[in-house]
């Protein structure tokens, strides 16, 4: 409930000119190292679900933090794992997709066979901003055969139009920041 979301959120320390000047960092480290902040996390994300989960069929989390809690998700509704990664991490055959970010350009790939044609992803991350990352990562999810059934977040940071720029799927955040 409300209470559950204010705590949540408390956890979630700004850190003011990192890692550049001008952003207003949000850490979702403590979230993790707290005990009960974890257990509040993962069963907020499984009652929010964007969608039934009879309506997907993996778990993809992004590289880094996605990393930290997509698998422990995953295995609590029992799907499998789908590791998202930046440029370079994987081992051939990979598929990838590049996008752009403020200052010049990224690339996020998973292995060539991670995801079979139709299977229907969930894609979780820590945080939500531009939603550029997420955005990436579906476009990568689709180019790979496969059907992106919603985004799961923490964290959506208000103002920036993330969500919005996902387009039209199910979408869930547990809380939301000022960007
Ligand atoms: C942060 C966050 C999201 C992304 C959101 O990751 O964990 O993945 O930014 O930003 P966006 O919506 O504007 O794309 P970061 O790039 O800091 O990398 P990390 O998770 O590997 O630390
Ligand atoms: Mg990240």
């Amino acid at each position: 409930g409300h209470e559950r979301a204010e705590f949540l959120t408390s956890l979630f320390r700004s850190i003011k000119g990192f890692p550049k000047e001008g952003i207003n960092f949000r850490d979702f480290m403590p979230v993790l190292e707290n005990a009960e902040g974890l257990q509040i996390m993962l069963e907020g994300l499984e009652k929010a679900l964007p969608i039934p989960a009879d309506e997907f069929d993996s778990v993809a989390g992004l590289e880094a933090r996605g990393f930290l809690f997509g698998p422990a998700l995953a295995a609590r509704l029992g799907k499998g794992f789908i590791a998202v990664r930046k440029a370079g991490k994987l081992p051939p055959e990979v598929i990838g997709e590049d996008y752009t970010l403020e200052y010049g350009t990224a690339r996020v790939e998973v292995e060539a066979d991670a995801v079979s044609r139709g299977e229907r992803v969930l894609i979780v991350d820590d945080l939500i901003a531009t939603g550029g990352t997420a955005k990436a990562a579906a476009d990568l999810i689709r180019k790979c055969g496969g059907t992106v059934a919603g985004f799961s977040f923490v964290m959506q940071l208000e103002g920036l139009s993330g969500i919005e720029e996902l387009g039209d799927y199910p979408t869930s955040t547990l809380v939301s920041m000022p960007a």
